[in-house]
C-alpha cells in the first residue's frame, strides 16, 4: 500500500503564531528562554542528525542498542496492531520496531506523528515502500497538543523515543504523560526512551562536542528567529554553553552573549549584557525508579525498563492501566 494522504492538524499559520508567542514570552522573561522545538528547521534537523553520529553523543547509539536487543520482546509483550510514533524523526529505530512487530505477525498500521510536513511526506513514503503490507497514516501535529487525534482502537503501542520527553519541563512532562494516558485505552502501551543520570563528565561532552556541531545547532535557533521574524541576532556573537544542573539532574543548553548587544525582534528591543544567557533547551536525565513513578502518577504500569550494556540509556515499556 502507498502511504495515505497526511492528516493535517497544524496549519502554517498556527506554527507562525506559536513562534511569535514563545519568542515574546521567552525574551521578556528573566532569565530569558526559548522552547527547544524551534531548533528544528531543516538546517537544525540536519545538524541534529550530525549530532547523533558524534563520538560524544551516546544517547542515539545506546537507545538503538536497547531496541536491537529488546524489540522482539516488545512485540511479544504488546501484541500491538498499531504502532504510533511521536516525533518520528529517526526512521532507523522505527524500523527495528516495525520489523519486530511484523515478524510477530500482529502489526497492521503505522502512525507517525510529526510537526514537519516535509519530514513526514518523506518518511511515510519510505516506510510504505519498505513495508508494502502496512497501512501508513501520517499525522501532522504537535505531540504536546494533538494526542487526542490519534486513531482509536486495535491494541496500540505508542513509541516516544530519543529521550525527547526530557526536553519537557517537569510540569509539562506530567501534563504530557497524563494527556498520553487520556488518549489511550486500558491495555494500550507506551514505549518511552529516557536518557539516564550518569557522570557529568560523560553527559556534558555529549552536549558540547569537540567539533562544535552542537554549538552550531544551538545558535541555529537565532537564525530561525532572524529568518522567520526578521530579528537581527548576530549568532556568531553568542557562545554555546552546556550547563549541568546537579539539583535538577538536567543539561541546559544556553547561548551566552559575548558582548553587549541590542536585538530587535517582533516589536521588542532586547538588550543583552556581556555574559547574559538565553536558555534554549533543557534535557533531563532520569533514574529508572523516577521514570516508573512518573508513569504510575499518569496511570501507567511499568512492565520493563531496559538499558544498554553501559547503563547509559533507558527504554521503559508501560501499560495503560
Ligand atoms: C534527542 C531531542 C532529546 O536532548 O539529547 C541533542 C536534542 N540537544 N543535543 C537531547 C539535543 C542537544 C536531544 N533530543
Amino acid at each position: 500500500m502507498s502511504a495515505e494522504p497526511l492528516e493535517i492538524h497544524l496549519a502554517a499559520g498556527d506554527v507562525a503564531r506559536a513562534l511569535r508567542e514563545d519568542v515574546r514570552a521567552g525574551l521578556t522573561a528573566r532569565p530569558m528562554w526559548l522552547p527547544p522545538k524551534w531548533l528544528y528547521d531543516a538546517r537544525g534537523s540536519e545538524l541534529f542528525e550530525q549530532i547523533t553520529r558524534l563520538p560524544e553523543y551516546y544517547p542515539t547509539r545506546a537507545e538503538r542498542a536497547v531496541l536491537v536487543e529488546r524489540a522482539a520482546r516488545v512485540a511479544e509483550l504488546t501484541d500491538a496492531k498499531t504502532l504510533i510514533e511521536l516525533g518520528s524523526g529517526s526512521s532507523e529505530k522505527t524500523r527495528l520496531l516495525l520489523d519486530a512487530l511484523s515478524r510477530h505477525g500482529t502489526l497492521g498500521t503505522f502512525v507517525p506523528l510529526d510537526v514537519s510536513v516535509s519530514a513526514l511526506r518523506q518518511s511515510t513514503a519510505d516506510i510504505a515502500a519498505a513495508y508494502p503490507r502496512l497501512r501508513v497514516r501520517g499525522i501532522v501535529g504537535d505531540f504536546t497538543r494533538h494526542l487526542d487525534r490519534l486513531p482509536a482502537g486495535g491494541r496500540r503501542l505508542v513509541a516516544f523515543l530519543g529521550g525527547t520527553v526530557g526536553n519537557l519541563l517537569p510540569a509539562e512532562r506530567a501534563a504530557f504523560l497524563a494527556a498520553m494516558r487520556a488518549a489511550l485505552e486500558t491495555g494500550d502501551w507506551l514505549l518511552l526512551g529516557t536518557d539516564l543520570v550518569k557522570d557529568p563528565a560523560v553527559v556534558v561532552p555529549a552536549y558540547d562536542d569537540a567539533a562544535g556541531v552542537t554549538a552550531e545547532f544551538n545558535r541555529n535557533v537565532l537564525r530561525v528567529l532572524n529568518r522567520e521574524l526578521g530579528a537581527d541576532f548576530v549568532p556568531e556573537d553568542f557562545a554555546h554553553v552546556a550547563h549541568w544542573d546537579r539539583e535538577q539532574e538536567w543539561i541546559e543548553m544556553r547561548l551566552r552573549a559575548t558582548r553587549p548587544m541590542r536585538v530587535r525582534v517582533l516589536d521588542l528591543t532586547v538588550d543583552f549584557a556581556a555574559g547574559q544567557e538565553l536558555r534554549t533547551e533543557v534535557s533531563a536525565k532520569f533514574r529508572p525508579a523516577g521514570v516508573a513513578a512518573e508513569l504510575a502518577a499518569a496511570g501507567f504500569a511499568t512492565e520493563a525498563c531496559w538499558t544498554d550494556p553501559g547503563g547509559l540509556f533507558g527504554v521503559s515499556l508501560a501499560r495503560a492501566e
